[in-house]
């Protein structure tokens, strides 16, 4: 990891009408980093981008890109960054190609310069029979996909993507991830929003939850994943097996989850072996065994409430969620900080 190219200080957030949107927000991110940000909707990560990414003004607090401060250098912040922003806006009568020269031309590249660069991104995310059609007849994952390639014709240092992957197919989502992986490996910063757990596992080297404005967590995904908690055994129900034994056997470390199977916890050291045989010497068949690892979801939920959120309309229940929530009284391991 090179130099600092994002710094947060305590910057924070109130909407006119009095709506507070951010708190106390303070991180780095260094050059060639990649740094997820989650929440539940309304948690503020767009507010964060939009103040990043000089759309909007902190009421509290500051933050710079690569040294420039986003209020008083706001020029030099636009020109060093790239943005693909949630609501993707483009011109519906205009081409993909002439998107693609009009954005280039606006940020100062001659016309051969903005061909070349242009066929390059047109490459990259596959938008060869799409780039002369009318926005209008584009489908939402190729708009998504030109805003994309939008956001990188000025070469950026530092790229916000604000949910960048909702609304793609599983193909051009992992072509996405695949391409943010290598714009970091050559040094480029990211600061990606996401509402899929899975894809700040993948990509993010540190993630920070926010909840209503507050950044209720921030840390690398296994370390994450470790307070989650370590291995489980998952113990369904089967023809003959006396779910009270199980429970009997393990006491404390073992409950019972809404699905109706017993959990055992196996988070420590060296456990999960003797957890299995003490299974297997009650006579639990091995068709009845699951071996589960905790998911940055669990994290998620545990910190965040989000699947018992009415307002989110992202499912992030899983059963390993529900588990984990389970757990939580249990054992008492999910307590730990
Ligand atoms: N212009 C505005 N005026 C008043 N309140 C606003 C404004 N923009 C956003 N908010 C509020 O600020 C909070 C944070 O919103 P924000 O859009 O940053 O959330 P988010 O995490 O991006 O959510 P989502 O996952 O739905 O995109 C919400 O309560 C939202 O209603
Ligand atoms: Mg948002």
């Amino acid at each position: 990891m090179g130099e600092t190219r994002i710094s947060v200080r305590s910057l924070g957030k109130v909407f006119p009408d009095g709506t507070r949107a951010l708190q106390d927000v303070g991180f780095d991110i260094a050059a060639g980093e990649t740094f997820g940000c989650l929440g539940r909707n309304g948690a503020g990560k767009t507010t964060l981008v939009n103040l990043l990414t000089t759309l909007d003004t902190p009421t509290e607090g500051t933050a710079s890109i690569c040294g420039h401060d986003v209020v008083a250098r706001r020029e030099e912040v636009r020109s060093r960054i790239g943005a693909s922003l949630q609501q993707v806006a483009l011109d519906e009568l205009m081409t993909g190609r002439e998107h693609l020269e009009f954005v280039g031309r606006l940020a100062g590249l001659g016309a051969a310069a903005v061909r070349a660069k242009a066929d390059e991104l047109v490459r990259l995310f596959g938008l060869e029979a799409a780039v002369d059609k009318m926005v209008a007849v584009c489908s939402g994952g190729t708009r998504r996909r030109l805003d994309l390639a939008l956001a990188l014709l000025r070469d950026p240092e530092v790229l916000f993507l604000d949910e960048p992957t909702t609304g793609l197919d599983p193909q051009n989502r992992r072509a996405l991830w695949e391409w943010v992986r290598s714009f970091a490996a050559e040094g480029g910063t990211v600061l990606l929003t996401t509402q899929y757990l899975e894809e700040a596992d993948e990509l993010a080297d540190r993630v920070a939850v926010l909840d209503s404005g507050r950044i209720a967590v921030l840390d690398t995904p296994s370390a994450l994943k470790a307070q989650a908690g370590g291995k489980q055994v998952q113990v369904r129900p089967v023809d003959g097996l006396e779910r009270s034994c199980v429970l009997g056997e393990f006491g404390t470390r073992a409950a019972l989850d809404p699905g109706g199977d017993v959990i055992v916890d196996a988070a420590r050291e060296g456990e999960l072996l003797s957890v299995l045989g003490r299974l297997a010497a009650l006579g639990v068949p091995q068709t009845a065994l699951a071996v589960v690892e905790p998911t940055l979801e669990d994290v998620f939920v545990r910190l965040t409430g989000a699947s018992a959120s009415a307002e989110s309309d992202n499912s992030t229940a899983s059963g390993l969620a529900a588990i984990g929530r389970s757990l939580a009284g249990g054992t008492g391991r999910n307590e730990r900080p």
